[in-house]
């Protein structure tokens, strides 16, 4: 339904958008996601016709090279099957151009390259995707609008930029990096990546919500005892030290992942499924997340080290490179946020994500109040709450836990579950993030896309908290654990416990 809605209210370009270029071609993001990505969408005939896909990076390389890395990569992590002729056609598109993001000579390099592929007078529209590190953007972004690539050269009003994260390390960063793109493009000319937008469970939160009166009644402060997120997983910072030390897990995923699962759970019914509407929703949902007055009380950080993971031993963080000594990074965080809004009065939000913690496994719990009525209470009987999961990844899908009558002569009660199956319905080889998120940006649909002030609202809430933390000596946890053991007693000192993510049992269909 969402992909019906969304190609109807695509607002057309003047331009139809003819090339793709991504700056930080020879990086892992472009190798592993957005290379594929494209193939996927050339196999669902997606790409506009005689699209151009331009990579430049810094190294020297012939296009050749380049498309044979670039099949290599599709070979690799295609989820699909790969098809030699869609490969060949897809390679064909893919052009190689070296270029130092400092360097203004190869951007006009760059411009006679383009004209070469697209004609002189640009007939098409241009997008620029960022797959940088993030201390690159400011460059390229000056650099665009010093050779007239900007979009808010009349000539280019059709071009848009997309962006990787992390969009600054706080609110002030976050501000200088938009007040200078915003000086070369228009807002709606902007995307800003969160690829957990695109990730089908996160879309299904919406219909799951607001599409069914079973649940929209009763989401709310009347009948929830609290939430919980969780973004929990088994790999630890896979050679990325330099950049995972200068940021932590709440840069890393609380401030853009699990904000965004937090807003679209808690946000009220949109007035449409426009990406305005949409956005706006999620905004408000920001701006009455409650100050703590004590973040030191209301989260905590955590750190791993050494140990032994599913039989393989792991290095503790700080043995990692790129990793300061004496680091106080976090690799693990958990945050109980309260929203001052009538819907969620007294209904705690409890988030947490960690590197090499027990399992991977990205799921939202909705834990309902035990029934109003006291017929069990009354027999003595402790029923267990009632949970919604909403299962993000992997093993997507949708559970829903509730009491039972055990068969027999007397009343034995047992939480059984009714678990739907995403990947056994519509097939186990679901959109990746990267396809969705090239399609929309294709069809100028933001509604994937984080719009400016959600971004400012969320490093508002982020930065208080890591202000608070800062110097704080992260408490340590063993891979291969949940975490410090203080988180545990974080959550409990509120009479909760976190919940156990398990492979639902449809899981075995999967395999
Ligand atoms: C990225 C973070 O944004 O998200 C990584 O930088 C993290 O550290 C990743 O591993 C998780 O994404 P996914 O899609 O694998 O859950």
């Amino acid at each position: 339904m969402l992909l019906k809605k969304n190609s109807s209210m695509i607002q057309k370009d003047k331009k139809i958008p003819c090339t793709l270029v991504i700056f930080g071609a020879t990086g892992d993001l472009t190798h592993r996601k957005l290379i594929p990505a494209l193939y996927f969408l050339e196999y669902q005939n997606h790409l506009p016709k005689d699209f151009n896909i331009v990579c430049v990076a810094r190294r020297n390389k012939s296009p050749e090279e380049y498309r044979k890395e670039a099949k290599k990569s599709i070979k690799e992590f295609s989820r699909i099957k790969i098809d030699e002729k869609i490969l060949n056609s897809v390679l064909k598109k893919i052009h190689y151009q070296k270029l130092e993001f400092g360097n203004l000579y190869d951007y006009l390099g760059l411009i006679d390259f383009l004209k070469s592929i697209n004609g002189m007078d640009f007939k098409c529209g241009l997008i620029f995707y960022l797959a940088t590190a993030p201390k690159f953007f400011k460059t390229i972004i000056n650099n665009l609008a010093s050779s007239q690539l900007s979009g808010k050269n009349k000539k280019f009003n059709a071009n848009k930029v997309a962006f990787e994260k992390p969009f600054g390390k706080n609110l002030w960063t976050a501000k200088l990096l938009n007040n200078n793109i915003r000086k070369v493009f228009h807002e709606n000319q902007i995307y800003r990546i969160d690829h957990y937008l695109a990730k089908e469970l996160v879309q299904n939160l919406l219909v799951m919500h607001f599409g069914n009166s079973t649940f929209e009644p009763l989401w709310n402060t009347e009948f929830i005892d609290h939430v919980q997120i969780t973004v929990a997983e088994t790999l630890g910072i896979e050679g990325r030290g330099e950049y995972y030390d200068k940021n932590g897990s709440l840069r890393d995923v609380v401030q853009n992942h699990i904000m965004q699962l937090l807003c679209l759970t808690a946000m009220e019914c949109p007035e449409s499924l426009s990406a305005e509407h949409i956005r706006d929703e999620k905004v408000k949902v920001l701006k009455t997340i409650m100050k703590s007055n004590n973040p030191l009380k209301d989260s905590m950080k955590g750190q791993y080290v050494s140990g032994i993971q599913d039989g393989k031993k792991v290095k503790s963080y700080l043995g990692e490179e790129g990793v300061r000594k004496n680091s106080k990074t976090s690799t693990y965080f958990a945050i109980k946020f309260c929203i001052n809004n009538k819907k969620w009065k007294n209904v705690p939000f409890y988030v947490r994500t960690g590197k090499h913690l027990a399992d991977r496994a990205t799921e939202i719990v909705i834990e309902y109040k035990k029934p109003k009525n006291k017929l069990f209470k009354n027999h003595g009987y402790d029923l267990k709450n009632n949970q919604l999961i909403i299962r993000v990844q992997p093993d997507e899908g949708i559970i829903f836990k509730f009491n039972a009558k055990i068969p027999g002569n007397k009343i034995l009660i047992d939480q059984v579950s009714m678990d739907f199956c995403h990947g056994c319905k519509f097939g186990p080889n679901t959109a990746e993030a990267y396809e969705r998120l090239f399609h929309d940006i294709l069809n100028s649909d933001q509604t994937l896309f984080a719009r400016w002030d959600e971004v400012e609202y969320s490093w508002k809430i982020i930065d208080q908290i890591r202000d608070a933390w800062h110097d704080v000596k992260p408490y340590s946890y063993k891979p291969g654990t949940w975490g410090p053991k203080e988180a545990d007693k974080f959550i409990k000192k509120d009479g909760r416990s976190w919940n156990v993510p398990k492979k639902p049992s449809y899981s075995v269909l999967l395999d």
